[in-house]
C-alpha cells in the first residue's frame, strides 16, 4: 500500500485530470489495480470510488486482479520515447506473443507502459517487478527474458 501512496506523491496537486496517469502507475507498478489503490486514488482525488473504477474499465489496459508473477513495465515517456521505447515495447511484444495491456498464457509475464518513471536521464527505462533496468536495448530484451525464465524453470 506504501507504493500507491508513494504513487501519489509524484503527483502533489490532486486534480481529476490525474486520474489516467495515476492509474497508468499503479498498473505499472502492481501489475493490476488493487481495490485498496481505486479507494486511495479516490479520496486523493476527490471523485467516487464508482468513477474510478468506470474509468479504468474503459480501457482494455488496466486489470483489477493480479495478472501475471513478473509485471513487466516499459516507459513511454518523452525522454524514453526519444531513446527508441516504441521500438522496444515492439520487441517486447514480439518476443512474449502479446501486446501491451495483455498477459502470457501462463501468467508468467504482463506487459504494460506507463508515461514516466522519474528516470529521464537514463532512458529508456524497463521496469520488472520492483527492479529498475535502465538504457535497456532491444538486443537486451532477450536476455532480461530469459534470466527470468531460466530461474523459473529451477
Ligand atoms: S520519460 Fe522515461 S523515465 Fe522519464
Amino acid at each position: 500500500m506504501s507504493t500507491i501512496k508513494n504513487i501519489l506523491l509524484n503527483y502533489p496537486t490532486p486534480d481529476r485530470s490525474l486520474l489516467l496517469p495515476i492509474l497508468q502507475d499503479v498498473q505499472c507498478s502492481e501489475g493490476y489495480i488493487p481495490a485498496d489503490a481505486v479507494v486511495l486514488i479516490s479520496d486523493y482525488l476527490k471523485i467516487p470510488t464508482s468513477k474510478v473504477y468506470s474509468v479504468s474499465a474503459f480501457y482494455e489496459k488496466f486489470r483489477f486482479t493480479p495478472g501475471a508473477k513478473y509485471a513487466i513495465c516499459l516507459c513511454n515517456g518523452t525522454a524514453c520515447h526519444m531513446e527508441k521505447s516504441g521500438s522496444l515495447i515492439k520487441e517486447f511484444e514480439k518476443q512474449l506473443g502479446i501486446s501491451a495491456g495483455q498477459i502470457t498464457r501462463d501468467k508468467l509475464f504482463s506487459l504494460s507502459t506507463t508515461p514516466c518513471m522519474g528516470a529521464c536521464g537514463k532512458a529508456p527505462v524497463v521496469k520488472i517487478n520492483n527492479e529498475f533496468h535502465t538504457g535497456v536495448t532491444i538486443g537486451q530484451v532477450a536476455e532480461l527474458l530469459n534470466t527470468i525464465k531460466n530461474r523459473e524453470e529451477k
